[in-house]
């Protein structure tokens, strides 16, 4: 079973519009001259309010798509601060990163909002990519597998396998994320195969088989290589090398 690649680009809070757009700029650059077939998907996830510019940099480029950081998952109302998906879909928004662990970490999202988030994306015909990973405490304390499963299982909650199959996870250590610490490749690729295991118990095998599950945390030019060649890899969530345009062409190229 042949899954595309994707490479993703999580921004986080960086970035002004001019400073979103110069990068775009320099990432479709990087890209002109690589070969259209053998690109893996390409996605990048400015702040909110680099979005709508994003978007006009991207009407002529087909080999890039947007993504926002999070979402609200009702259609609209008095939720002071918050975007709902039809306000994303506006702007050519395809995907939503969400249960990231800053989000969980300091605003407090909880598996239920996730898995509401998760069903709402769907509804809207967009695609999330949904994070999870352990602590290093609990990874010390050996229950990752048991961990990165629950937030997988509660996630994917309420959810047919028809839609399961257009999810995409990102398997996150948060010990890695920031860090410079990348996660061994091999381990990675054992954890991601649990996840697979976990959507085959929810969503049967053929299902598990096509969803997309990306390693995220410390990603560089030069981890992408062996991470790619790794069975269970399907691509990366990149935070801090997405912000040089030269480095996240780099790690395209290692996923072509
Ligand atoms: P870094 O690549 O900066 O470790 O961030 C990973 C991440 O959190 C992507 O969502």
């Amino acid at each position: 079973m042949s899954r595309k690649p994707i490479i993703a680009g999580n921004w986080k809070m960086h970035n002004t519009t001019k400073e979103s757009v110069e990068l775009t700029k320099g990432i479709i650059e990087g890209i002109k001259d690589l070969n259209k077939d053998s690109l893996p998907e390409i996605v990048i996830a400015p702040v909110f309010t680099s979005l709508c510019s994003v978007a006009c940099e991207l009407k002529e480029c087909k080999e890039i798509a947007l993504s926002s950081q999070n979402c609200y998952y009702e259609p609209k109302g008095a939720f002071t601060g918050e975007i709902s998906l039809d306000m994303l879909k506006d702007l050519n928004v395809t995907n939503v990163i969400i249960g990231h662990s800053e989000r969980r970490q300091y605003f407090k999202e909880d598996d239920e909002m996730i898995n509401k988030k998760a069903i709402a994306i769907l509804e809207n015909g967009l695609t999330p990519i949904i994070c999870c990973g352990e602590t290093l405490e609990q990874r010390e304390m050996g229950v990752t597998d048991s961990h990165v499963s629950s937030q997988i299982v509660k996630a994917l909650e309420n959810i047919e396998p028809s839609e399961i199959e257009k999810v995409v996870i990102a398997y996150e250590p948060i010990w890695a994320i920031g860090t410079g610490k990348t996660c061994d490749s091999q381990e990675a690729n054992r954890v991601i195969k649990v996840i697979r295991n976990t959507i085959a118990q929810v969503a049967g095998n053929a299902v598990a088989e096509k969803v997309r599950i990306l390693y995220g945390g410390s990603v560089k030019p030069s981890t992408i290589v062996e991470q790619m060649a790794q069975s269970d890899i399907d691509g990366a969530l990149v935070g801090g090398a997405s912000l040089k345009a030269e480095d996240f062409v780099e790690i395209i190229k290692g996923a072509m």
